[in-house]
């Protein structure tokens, strides 16, 4: 028996727009609370119902973006590499996720000195390589310490545009050939070494990509976005994946989605090692 997916969330109850640090986010455009906690349930019983175990780390008043687990932690094994944000109005986020990590087991290192580092939201693994947005919110040169740490292949992408500042919102890996991209979120460069690195690129086109199309929390062959994505959703069903939609847009409000709002803590299906530790357990 496989073991279940297992994600980090936090509930919305403390989720608000409280500040601008992406272009996505105005104090003027509130959140509708009510409706915001009902996406979020939404999104966690559709993971729950794809058998995944969901475990939670407790919001606090004062930490609206903590509900972005994504950005907690790079996981690798049973090591996470905190995040260190680049915005202090974030940064107080930064002991709530260790005491949760520490809490479910984790060796938790803090990231190299004096670098940004905003997790999952910038680092993914896809297959043996790990894929670095830097330039927005990561430090390139943390990216490439961070690999020689735990051993394995940086490919550092630059994040061009304000919109597209997390690699998650314009790169998803799907499997460890396989990913989700918005070609327009990164320059000539950036759109060849992904080409030339990931087999099966699926291109999505921009006005999906400002539905957050990106942003899919993949588990096994069930992709799961925002709705407004359905050029995405045909290309997945022609691929052999099976697509889901769940409104998130009380979340595109703070420039977030479905995949902001977890944190993967078993490894996600695209990365290599954990293909790898599956086959030791099957
Ligand atoms: N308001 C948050 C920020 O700007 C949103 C974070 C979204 N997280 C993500 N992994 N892309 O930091």
């Amino acid at each position: 028996m496989p073991r279940p997916p297992h994600f980090l969330m936090c509930p919305p109850d403390h989720y608000g727009i409280e500040y601008e640090i992406n272009p996505w986010m105005s104090t003027q455009r509130q959140v509708d609370h009510a409706k915001a906690v009902d996406q979020w349930q939404r999104l966690r019983q559709l993971l729950v119902d794809t058998g995944a175990t969901i475990s939670e780390v407790s919001p606090v008043a004062g930490l609206p973006d903590l509900v972005f687990t994504a950005n907690a932690a790079i996981i690798y094994r049973q090591q996470a590499i905190l995040a260190h944000f680049k915005h202090e109005q974030r940064q107080g986020e930064e002991p709530r996720f260790r005491d949760a990590l520490e809490n479910l087991g984790f060796a938790v290192t803090d990231p190299p000195d004096d670098f940004a580092f905003e997790g999952a939201g910038d680092a993914l693994f896809c297959g043996e390589t790990l894929f670095a947005g830097y330039r927005m919110r990561s430090d390139a040169g943390g990216h490439q310490q961070i690999g020689e740490q735990l051993g394995v292949r940086v490919l550092p992408l630059e994040l061009l545009d304000p919109y597209y500042y997390h690699l998650d919102t314009c790169f998803c890996p799907l499997a460890p050939d396989a990913a989700i991209y918005f070609p327009g979120a990164f320059d000539d460069y950036g759109r060849r070494v992904l080409a030339e690195n990931v087999k099966s690129l699926i291109p999505v086109e921009a006005s999906e990509a400002r539905s957050f199309a990106c942003n899919a929390v993949v588990v096994g062959r069930t992709v799961v976005t925002n709705t407004g994505c359905p050029q995405l959703h045909k290309q997945l069903r022609q691929t052999g994946y099976t697509p889901q939609e769940t409104p998130l847009g009380e979340f595109v409000k703070a420039g977030g989605s479905a995949k902001c709002l977890t944190l993967r803590l078993d490894g996600e299906d695209a990365a290599g090692w954990q293909a790898a530790i599956e086959n030791v357990i099957n």
